[in-house]
């Protein structure tokens, strides 16, 4: 699984430092081709001559070396995959403010691959509230996080803080990249935000909906290799550009996006808050209050989901979401059935850190046999990863 994948290990100073031999040693045992970033710091703890011997290459710590400057850019774009073990508690507060201030840093900071991190520090460093919240912060950017472990440290004490082994490292990259290929040449399609639905020439009515849970499950199917198509309502989040995208307005032309391209799809995941009502003939100019009251008719929308649901293959798999305030399972699993759909992602608005605009999210998963996952409250990055996760182990098709 790791042979041929280009590992950039960044080293920072921390004690830990010393696996880091171990570490180069067995991915290129694995067949990896690794390359070295160390910062200033780190030199003090391992030295650049064990691991440029070991992962035979030279070892980069300076962004100028005899007046060259470290092409910083191109090394994050080199690799398949960015880790940072040790990662020492300074290194982690620069990685959450972005501080620049090393080569180590730049490269980070340009990095267009993933980036994972194996933090090592003293227990009490470890539990420091800025700690955690740096932890928290990191992981809100998209880096992975490989948890410490639990055992005595530097100084002497027991608890949590330690670098995870080598050997545990290895097999998290190995399960990754296992992971980067469960839906490797197939078709995903996921619906995204909110739709606007036009009353005037200026007016519309929409909803909350700022499209970050469907953006997070389109870039958690494109980590694991599937072709991606979004079809998306207004939204001011960015957008990977790996991902296919159709940016649509109306539930009506949200509909025709998804009944067209469906035929080829294999999954099919139905996030987006789409309006159950429009108006037949919006005034093509804008209505001047002219009376006291306005009064104003609303057409059902054609539901998508229901539709994809009635018409899938054996071979399709259709996912909803519902977004309830009361019976929240009683009215999921209602959805479920009689939108045919296999799996349905209950959020409800009565947990606190679930719903529109927030980067977190609670959810609980209905499949159509009864079976029912329930999940803690999580960023919306997590969450993509537990529904990927329990579509993939728990399907039918
Ligand atoms: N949905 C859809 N097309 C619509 C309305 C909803 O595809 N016209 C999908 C949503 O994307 C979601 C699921 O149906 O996956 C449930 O949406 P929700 O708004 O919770 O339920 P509704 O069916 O609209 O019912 P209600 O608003 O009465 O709860």
């Amino acid at each position: 699984m790791l042979k041929g994948k280009k590992i950039l290990i960044g080293i920072t100073a921390s004690i830990a430092a010393y696996k880091s031999a171990v570490l180069v040693r067995l991915l290129k045992k694995a067949g990896a081709d690794v390359k070295v970033i160390m910062t200033p710091a780190s030199l003090d703890f391992i030295s650049s001559l064990t691991l440029s011997t070991l992962s035979k290459n030279p070892v980069l710590s300076a962004l100028f070396d005899n007046e060259t400057w470290s092409n910083h850019v191109s090394l994050g774009r080199w690799a398949d995959v960015m880790l940072i073990a040790p990662l020492s508690c300074n290194s982690l507060a620069k990685m959450a403010n972005g501080n620049c201030d090393n080569l180590l840093m730049a490269v980070y900071l340009s990095a267009t691959c993933p980036v994972v991190v194996a933090p090592a520090m003293d227990e009490d460093m470890w539990m420091h509230p800025s700690t955690q919240e740096n932890l928290l912060k990191i992981k809100s950017y998209g880096n992975h996080l490989i948890p410490v472990e639990h055992g005595e440290l530097a100084s002497g004490l027991i608890g949590p803080g330690r670098m995870a082994e080598p050997e545990n490292i290895i097999d998290w990259l190995k399960n990754y990249f296992e992971e980067g290929l469960q839906l490797k040449g197939k078709n995903v399609l996921i619906t995204a935000g909110p739709t606007y639905e036009p009353i005037d020439a200026v007016r519309f009515i929409g909803n909350h909906s700022s499209g970050k849970m469907g953006i997070a499950l389109a870039v958690e199917c494109k980590r694991r290799g599937a072709n991606v198509t979004l079809v998306c309502g207004p939204t001011a989040i960015s957008i990977p550009t790996n991902i296919s995208l159709i940016k649509v307005t109306t539930a009506a032309e949200m509909y025709n996006a998804c009944t067209d391209n469906f035929d080829k799809m294999d999954i099919a995941i139905m996030s987006a808050a789409v309006a159950d009502y429009s108006i037949a003939t919006p005034a093509a100019n804008k209505i001047k209050k002219a009376s006291d009251d306005l009064d104003i008719h609303l057409t059902k929308t054609k539901d998508i989901l229901k539709s994809l649901g009635e018409k899938k293959g054996s071979h399709q798999i259709v996912v909803g979401f519902a977004l309830e305030t009361d019976h929240e399972k009683e009215n999921a699993l209602s959805k479920l059935h009689s939108k045919h759909a296999d799996f349905i992602v209950l959020n409800s608005l009565n947990d606190a850190g679930a719903g529109f605009g927030l980067d977190t999210n609670k959810v609980a998963i209905f499949d159509k046999s009864g079976r029912e996952f329930t999940f803690d409250m999580k960023s919306k990055k997590e969450v993509a990863f537990d529904i990927i996760n329990t579509i993939l182990n728990h399907s039918y098709a």
